[in-house]
């Protein structure tokens, strides 16, 4: 029997229910995995650019990027239900260039729904593409497209006044008809008084327990990005040394004739073979 597709109202449904778990997908054969583990979303971020695509930064990520990769997500979901990140330039020059790009991405991506970074500023964006039926995970705190302007990659709403403008954000989403929001990189009690506040889950990355959810990026999880790791990844597995170990003993039987053996080999009848040297 095929496992129950989630749905829009199965995760406004886990407000105060059991967490959300979600984790970052980028292709067929990861998010099976996500998928057969049970996961609540599988989020094909556009950290793809960084953590896949080996970009600088999330804000060269494409729209054809994220088409790509979400219709692979998507195909090897059951399950979760996909959301896809509209990439920096898609969504923050008009309204139906939004809808537009957001369509894109459920019709040809097969995305269940969208996630727009930006909190208040975004809320009019957000707003006319959930009426135009396209459901909107919101993004607020450390959002990495705007990271430039924030700072860095730098836990934000740390004094009274920024705390004040995230909740403000968070609210704005909501009403503006968000079904969840990222809360990334804020501090634990904020995060949890913010969820507190507003009646859709909240999904936290570095925001502590007190979210409705969780989420994390599937390279920082197992180990296979190295070139930065934030003090809220925890790491489940050393995924990434395991396969430079297999690489490289890949490598030395390759060299020393060892791989093939006769086990990963074809026979052939030795007749078959004395046939053919009388052709010549
Ligand atoms: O792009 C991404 O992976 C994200 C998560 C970090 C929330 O937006």
């Amino acid at each position: 029997m095929h496992p129950k597709k989630l749905t829009i109202p199965d995760i406004r449904n886990r407000k105060n229910g059991t967490p959300i778990s979600v984790i970052t997908a980028y292709d067929y054969s990861w998010a099976k995995m996500a998928d057969t583990a049970g996961i609540d979303i599988a989020l094909v971020g556009d950290s793809l650019g960084m953590v896949v695509l080996g970009y600088p930064d999330t804000v060269s990520v494409t729209m054809e990027d994220m088409l790509h990769h979400s219709k692979a997500v998507a195909r090897g979901i059951e399950h979760a239900l996909v959301v896809t990140d509209m990439p920096f330039g898609s969504c923050n020059s008009s309204i139906p260039e939004a809808i537009n790009n957001a369509n894109r991405l459920l019709k040809e991506g097969r995305a269940d729904a969208v996630k727009i970074e930006g909190g208040v500023d975004m809320a009019p964006i957000v707003a006319a593409t959930v009426r135009a039926g396209i459901p909107v995970q919101g993004h607020i705190g450390l959002t990495p497209q705007t990271a430039t302007s924030l700072g860095g990659f730098k836990v934000q709403g740390k004094n009274a006044d920024a705390a004040r403008q995230l909740i403000d954000d968070a609210r704005a989403l909501e009403e503006a008809g968000c079904f969840s929001i990222v809360l990334e990189a804020i501090p634990a009690p904020l995060a949890e008084h913010i969820t507190k506040a507003i009646s859709i889950p909240t999904i936290g990355i570095g925001a502590g327990p007190g979210c409705d959810g969780q989420v994390l990026v599937i390279h920082d999880l197992i180990g296979l990005y190295d070139r930065f790791t934030p003090k809220f990844v925890k790491q489940y597995a050393k995924i990434g040394e395991q396969v430079v170990a297999a690489l490289t003993q890949y490598r030395a039987e390759v060299e020393s004739r060892a791989f093939p053996d006769e086990a990963h080999s074809f026979t052939m009848k030795a007749e078959e073979m004395d046939k053919l040297m009388r052709l010549y």
